[in-house]
This record gives structure tokens, C-alpha cells and sequence, in this order.
């Protein structure tokens, strides 16, 4: 088990896109085992692998209350997306911030398991709502983008500021 650091809003390494996941092997499954004690640890429900400086195409979930139900998308696509949702987020990479963003209600999404073999979800509500958050994370978006101009200069200013008065 290891803790991996994350990276922080706005961090220009937030803003690659993340690369498929062509081997499944230890490698890979000790990589996803980390990335779930670093969700873990820092409280959230969601972790993509870019967040923690991992340029690949590697999403962790968990929206239990007990923190028992793990769940790894390797190379998700988004196949459909169905109505509206409107949603308070916030992210691991930016700290103390929660804004509403609007997205799709019910999504279909096609991934792999980590044994590499391919499965179907259909789901909405607020897991459909956190794929979708950890999904644009691996096209190199942070929710924060979805903000007016205004608004993702202020946290921007708070974050550095946050930054500096900490180290
Ligand atoms: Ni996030």
C-alpha cells in the first residue's frame, strides 16, 4: 500500500490527456491498488490516475458510506448520455472548492476490468455524475473548467495563495 501525492488545481500537469491502458499486469493492478488508498485517505469518492501524476486512462469510484465498494474503469468511454443533472462537485484537486456543474443524468459507458475483459454500465444519478467528472479528467478537464472566467481566477488566486501559506 502507498499513498500517492495529488496534484493540485492548477497544476499544468492536470491538463494532459491520458493515454490507453494496453497492459494488464501487476504493474497496472498495483497502480489501482494505490490509487484507492490515496482516494481513501484524502476522503473522496472519485481519483483518476492523472491526478496523481499518471497519464493513463485509469478511473477509481466509491460512493459507499462504509468505503467497501471499490470500483476500477480501465479505458472508459462514454457511449450515451441521457437528460440533465445539475450537481454541487468538488475534486481532490482542488481543495475546499464545490460549485454546481450540469451534465448528463444517465450515462452509458463502456470499460475494462483490471483482468483487461470488457464490461457494459448503465447508471445516472450521482454515479453517472462522478464517471463523468473523472472522465474529463482524463481528456485533461478539471470541473473548475465549467465555471465562469471570473470564478476560476478567484480559485485560482485562493489555491496558490493556500499553496504558498502552507509550504
Ligand atoms: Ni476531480
Amino acid at each position: 500500500m502507498a499513498l500517492l501525492p495529488i496534484l493540485r488545481y492548477p497544476d499544468p500537469r492536470l491538463y494532459k490527456k491520458a493515454r490507453p491502458v494496453l497492459e494488464f499486469d501487476q504493474t497496472l493492478a498495483r497502480l489501482v491498488a494505490d490509487m484507492l488508498d490515496t482516494m481513501y485517505a484524502a476522503d473522496g469518492i472519485g481519483l483518476a490516475a492523472i491526478q496523481v501524476d499518471v497519464a493513463l486512462r485509469i478511473v477509481v469510484v466509491d460512493l459507499s458510506k462504509e468505503r467497501s465498494d471499490p470500483k476500477t474503469f480501465i479505458n472508459p468511454v462514454l457511449v450515451e448520455l441521457r437528460g440533465v443533472r445539475e450537481h454541487e462537485e468538488g475534486c481532490l484537486s482542488v481543495p475546499g472548492i464545490y460549485d454546481k456543474v450540469t451534465r448528463a443524468d444517465g450515462i452509458t459507458l463502456r470499460a475494462q476490468h483490471l483482468d483487461g475483459s470488457s464490461f457494459t454500465l448503465e447508471t445516472d444519478g450521482l454515479l453517472a455524475t462522478c464517471l463523468q467528472h473523472e472522465i474529463d479528467h482524463l481528456d485533461g478537464k478539471v470541473f473548475v473548467d465549467y465555471l465562469s472566467a471570473l470564478k476560476q481566477s478567484r480559485i485560482k488566486t485562493k489555491l496558490r495563495k493556500r499553496a504558498r501559506d502552507t509550504f
